[in-house]
């Protein structure tokens, strides 16, 4: 795919751009955590959005998307200029006014980039094409922006186009490192390495099919909104509460009766993940595969039950998995409403179990599921083909 996007920037712009990886991520817990400061385990991943980009000494940015028909979007760095239909286009376009809002000196270059990360999937996307975006940019027009400040501003851009996002997916691909999760505090912003790999087991993804596009469905932002107004109640009658992470559930409890139960149900879930983040770390670090199993159905059913963020389709999946002895657990990954789940499966019944799953997926849904074995990769890169 990069050579491919090379070949073209070469043929349709200039020689010699500079390649850049942006990955996806997984989690492999810590749902609707991170916006609440609480606690994540993701991983950067093997497939990812590439950029090629080189400066062109004049004030005009072309990007062309190279992931279905070749498109092409032209910004003047002085002019404002509209929405455009592409969802990518507008990304670029709220991560090139935040870049000119905080007085980073742009410059006009020339931008292609494709990828291979499955759009809707829960494997974030839009993250990668956002810190792709302005890694790239810094790159190649020699603009020093830390990885920290990358991610801020990705996160800036994905509000601008919809989804009230925490910084789980911009940490995880811009950090990431190879055959390790890395858990962050969301509060401190401060991450750990964790050994992803567990001797015999595999991690799968199943993709449910169903697509889901979390900057346009309201679902997620709401969820979000519940968690605000529940702190807002908490600090009517605590001291120091800025976010869910200074909540305990015993605090919790002094609302009940103030709020509704969803609200109540929701902000529990989220105490309740940021525990199961950190019992997932220990049972990581222990190669504990049972304990991991167990804590990703607990993950999963609770998303599904009181969060309310899983669909019937990603349930059946995680019901399949529990009949089946070489499912270790399973539970879906990401924002929610669609996407993947992950699964820990036992190696020697790795094949059967896939056959299986995707069999009674297909019987008792009538969809088509996908299989991704993925591998856990380093975070954000510039790539040298050469080597
Ligand atoms: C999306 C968001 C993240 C995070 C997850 C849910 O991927 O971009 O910030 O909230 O959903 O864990």
């Amino acid at each position: 795919m990069i050579s491919r996007i090379e070949a073209y920037f070469i043929a349709n712009y200039t020689n010699k751009p500079l390649l850049i990886k942006a990955p996806g991520r997984i989690n492999i817990i810590g749902e609707h955590t991170d916006y609440n400061l609480g606690y994540v385990l993701p991983a950067a991943i093997n497939k990812g959005i590439y950029f090629a980009i080189k400066g062109n000494r004049s004030s005009t940015i072309r990007v062309e998307s190279f992931i279905t028909s070749p498109e092409q979007i032209i910004f003047d760095i002085a002019a404002n200029s509209t929405p455009f239909s592409s969802f990518w286009g507008n990304y670029f376009k709220a991560i090139l006014e935040i870049l000119v809002e905080k007085k980073y000196p742009l410059k006009g270059f020339d931008c292609v980039f494709g990828g291979d990360i499955p759009i809707g999937s829960g494997l974030s996307s839009s993250a990668a094409l956002c810190c792709g975006f302005i890694f790239a940019i810094s790159q190649a027009l020699h603009i020093k922006i830390s990885k920290e400040e990358i991610a801020i501003i990705a996160q800036k851009a994905e509000h601008r186009v919809g989804i009230n996002c925490g910084l789980m997916d911009q940490y995880a691909l811009l950090f990431g490192k190879k055959s390790h999760a890395l858990f962050l505090d969301c509060k401190t912003l401060i991450h750990e390495y964790v050994p992803i790999n567990i001797k015999g087991y595999s991690w799968v993804l199943i993709n449910s099919n169903i697509k889901h596009n979390l900057a346009v469905d309201t679902a997620y932002n709401k969820r979000r909104a519940s968690c605000e107004f529940i702190v807002k109640k908490m600090k009517a009658i605590k001291n120091n509460v800025s976010s869910l992470r200074d909540v305990s559930l015993a605090d919790l409890k002094k609302i009940i009766n103030e709020v509704s139960l969803v609200d109540y149900k929701i902000a529990r879930y989220v105490l309740e993940e940021n525990e199961r983040v950190l019992k997932m770390k220990l049972a990581l670090k222990n190669g504990n595969a049972e304990g991991i199993g167990e804590i990703l159905l607990d993950g999963h059913w609770a998303m599904s039950k009181e969060f309310e963020i899983t669909t019937k389709e990603l349930d059946c999946l995680v019901d399949i998995g529990e009949e089946l002895p070489g499912i270790i657990g399973s539970r879906m990954m990401g924002g929610g409403f669609g996407g993947c789940t992950i699964n820990l499966i036992k190696k020697e019944l790795l094949n059967k179990s896939i056959e299986t799953i995707v069999s009674q997926y297909k019987l008792r849904t009538g969809i088509d599921a996908e299989v991704y074995h993925l591998q856990v990769a380093d975070g954000i890169q510039v790539i040298n083909l050469a080597q």
